[in-house]
């Protein structure tokens, strides 16, 4: 006996929101139909099928025909609000906004328990990689050890292309820009900010652990220059933008940083716009899922995926979410880095160990050492203009 179709509320037609309803009319096979779409800007012309267009959320939420939402929209307050509502009103939701999962995923998981009601959100961690889904079947009784991902296509299609046509990062910016890959206004992309909500969502599916994001260290590659890329070429190293957590004996370590990667590590082989995400179990060895981190059609399949799931029934399970998760370190870790110290700032070269010279010019000092992470946190908080980081191999880099 067929089921009946799951009437939907979606929030959002612009990129994403296109391609999820392109794909959900092209498939047959999703017992599934958006009933409204609710945007912001009148009069802009739309291809939304068989859906009623609106411009008030409350067209939605109030039609107790609409059993989920779909929120694809680039406005976090709306996001928030509308999310909490369905989940209120015995609804469940659907998100593609990193942002507002990993800045209230304590209360966003609290009100999943509270109501018996679902939050799905594959879209938002690398796009089309189904990497959540992984952690919460797959890996749901295997304990993850570590977890890495170039998790942001913008950044790697810029470090790919500086470093693979020789041009400035600023110049593949403008490339990316032109191609698409970047928006006009990249900070988050860049500063490591996207990547950071990422690793937030990540961590708590594949630890248990909860973290705010402005507990994790972040640095992006806004600051790099040609010269930083160059660093690693001798070597055959790539430069990847890697979000990383790991167990510890001091406990769970979390951070964002502009990476070298050996030529034989897979993260080298993920190319441009690609995200990939490597798992490492201690039972089951390392895994590495690769795809595209963006884009229309593939993010718009992982929204497809999450109304598929809740179809199936059944959300997240949230099983390593308990007081066994461990707990995020105090971060005394020692990190091995590449570092651009400005020449009138050459103080800072007292807060490495291991030091050993690179070179030296009129404008920066550059060398390799190590340092801990919260004095890393702490050099980077004091906001030097042309200080530059960069995380050496590590060495249980591989698959
Ligand atoms: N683009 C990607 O590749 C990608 C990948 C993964 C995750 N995401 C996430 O997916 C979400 C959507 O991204 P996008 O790229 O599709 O954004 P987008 O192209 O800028 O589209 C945003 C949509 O949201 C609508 N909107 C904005 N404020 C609204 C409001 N107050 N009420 C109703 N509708 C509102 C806009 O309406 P109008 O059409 O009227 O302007 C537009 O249709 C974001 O959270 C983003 O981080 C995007």
């Amino acid at each position: 006996m067929s089921q009946p179709s799951l009437t939907l509320g979606a929030f959002g037609n612009g990129c994403v929101g296109q391609g999820f309803l392109e794909l959900l009319n092209a498939n047959g096979g999703t017992a599934a139909h958006v009933k409204h779409v609710c945007v912001k800007e009148r009069g802009r012309e739309r291809s939304i099928g068989n859906a009623t267009l609106t411009y008030e959320a409350l067209d939605i939420l109030g039609d107790d025909q609409v059993r989920a939402i779909v929120e694809l929209t680039n406005d976090p307050v709306l996001a928030l609000d509308v999310i909490k509502h369905a989940l209120n009103t015995g609804r469940n939701a659907i998100t593609a906004s990193k942002r507002v999962v990993a800045e209230n995923l304590a209360e966003l998981i609290a009100l999943q328990r509270t109501t018996g009601q679902s939050l799905l959100y594959e879209a938002s961690c690398a796009a089309s990689i189904p990497v959540l889904r992984a952690l919460e079947t797959h890996f749901s009784g295997e304990e993850v050890l570590r977890i890495d991902g170039i998790l942001n296509g913008t950044t790697n299609y810029i470090l790919t292309k500086a470093q693979e046509e020789k041009i400035s990062p600023a110049e593949a910016l403008r490339q990316a820009q032109e191609a698409g890959f970047a928006e006009a206004d990249p900070s988050s992309d860049l500063s490591g900010t996207d990547s950071r909500y990422k690793l937030v969502i990540l961590i708590a599916h594949a630890f248990g652990t909860i973290v705010r994001p402005s507990s994790i260290l972040c640095h992006g590659i806004e600051g790099l220059n040609a010269g930083d890329l160059a660093f690693g070429a001798p070597n055959g190293w790539s430069l990847r933008l890697i979000a990383s957590a790991y167990r510890s004996t001091d406990g769970l370590v979390a951070h964002v940083l502009p990476t070298f990667v050996r030529s034989n590590d897979a993260f080298a082989f993920v190319r441009n716009e690609y995200n990939a995400v490597r798992i490492e179990g201690a039972n089951s060895g390392t895994h590495l899922l690769q795809g595209k981190g963006a884009g229309k059609l593939p993010t718009g399949l992982a929204v497809l995926s999450d109304v598929q799931q809740l179809i199936r029934g059944g959300g997240y399970g949230y099983a390593k979410v308990n007081e066994q998760a461990p707990v995020l370190s105090g971060g005394e870790r020692r990190l091995e880095v590449y570092a651009r110290i400005p020449a009138t700032h050459q103080e800072l070269l007292a807060r490495f160990d291991a030091v050993r010279p690179i070179d030296d010019s009129k404008e920066f000092v550059r060398v390799t050492g190590t340092i801990v992470l919260d004095e890393l946190r702490a050099l980077l908080g004091e906001g030097r203009d042309g200080f530059q980081v960069i995380a050496l191999p590590h060495l249980s880099a591989k698959c």
